[in-house]
């Protein structure tokens, strides 16, 4: 009984990881896209609309040349970018999205692609779009959602709880350190934070780019937020599409807030945890504990 349970597993299994490539191969048509064309978006009290004359105009004078007519990143300035130096633009048929404020695998808010658009993405050539009007960055969020089929049939997730910022201690600095260690971030990031950890050399994204992991060391802003909560929300959700995950499972809230106030002894730019890292002679964690 048991074992023929398990014959049925793997093949439920199997068969579900067979589709996955397929399913993302499938090219979305023209006419398939112009089905969604009344998509709309909502942040703040405005609301978008993928088929507003505004949203048609800028997506194609300012987004095309690297998202491409149907949205699927092949614009003409893609095949200039390689990756890892470069990462590809985005497949928005695909409905995968790096900068969440909701858990992994699901959608994101509006508000998560009305700040990635107006944010850009460090170390990519994905421009920062904060010299439009907010009513044309909302536009374009519907625009985006329009290309993927997964806005008409899935909700976003709900957004990820951040407790309040505890006080920084240097407990809390030396409690950071043991959480980076038994979570293994270094066996990406390195026990320095300069992106050389055992795999960093091999990482690659879902659809098989090789990809770096963040180098905390050289100043670089990340590219879902530089504040603390930023930094809290891209381990506790992941950035989906690549191999860094969400921790939400293996790190408690509180927990957390230690781990953002070591992440800060790593990064180049003053703070008070630096301080307290000095002070207290901390050293980076040991990969063979
Ligand atoms: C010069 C090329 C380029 C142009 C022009 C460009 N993008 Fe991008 N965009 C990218 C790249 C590259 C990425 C992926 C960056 C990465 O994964 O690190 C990206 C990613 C994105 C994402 C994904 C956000 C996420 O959280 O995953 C959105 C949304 C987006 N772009 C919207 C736009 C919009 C809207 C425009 C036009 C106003 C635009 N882009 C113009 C290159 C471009
Ligand atoms: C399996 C490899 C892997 C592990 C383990 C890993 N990361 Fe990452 N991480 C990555 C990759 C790859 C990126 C770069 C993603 C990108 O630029 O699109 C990244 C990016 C980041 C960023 C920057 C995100 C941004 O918005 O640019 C932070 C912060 C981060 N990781 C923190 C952590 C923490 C904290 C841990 C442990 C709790 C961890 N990572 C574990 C692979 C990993």
């Amino acid at each position: 009984m048991r074992r023929n349970w398990m014959k049925w597993s793997l093949w439920v299994v199997a068969v579900v990881v067979l589709s996955l490539p397929v399913a993302s191969w499938a090219q979305l048509t023209t006419q398939d896209i112009a089905a969604r064309d009344n998509m709309e978006a909502h942040v703040g009290n405005l609301t978008g609309h993928a088929n507003s004359g505004q949203a048609k105009y800028d997506y194609r004078r300012y987004c095309v040349g690297c998202h491409g007519d149907l949205g699927d990143g092949n614009g003409e300035v893609a095949q200039w970018l390689d990756p890892p130096m470069w990462p590809k633009p985005r497949d928005f048929q695909l409905g995968i999205f790096k900068c969440r404020s909701t858990p992994t695998g699901t959608l994101p808010t509006d508000q998560d692609l009305y700040d990635a658009i107006s944010r850009g993405f460090d170390r990519s050539a994905m421009p920062i779009w904060n010299v439009f009007t907010k009513q044309q960055r909302v536009d374009l969020v519907a625009f985006v959602k329009h290309f993927s089929p997964r806005f008409v049939s899935e909700k976003p997730g709900t957004p990820i709880q951040i407790p309040p910022e505890p006080e920084v201690t240097a407990d809390r600095v030396k409690n950071g350190r043991e959480i980076f260690a038994r979570v293994q971030c270094w066996k990406c990031h390195g026990v320095t934070g300069q992106a050389n950890g055992p795999s960093a050399s091999t990482l690659q994204d879902d659809l098989g780019r090789p990809i770096a992991a963040f180098n905390f060391t050289e100043g670089a802003r990340p590219k879902c937020g530089s504040t603390d909560q930023d930094i809290y929300r891209i381990f506790m959700t992941g950035l989906d599409g690549t191999p860094m995950p969400s921790f939400a499972d293996n790190i408690k809230p509180d927990e957390a807030w230690d781990l953002v106030f070591y992440l800060r002894t790593l990064m180049a730019q003053p703070s008070k945890e630096k301080d307290i890292a000095r002070q207290l002679g901390l050293k980076p964690v040991s990969p063979n504990p």
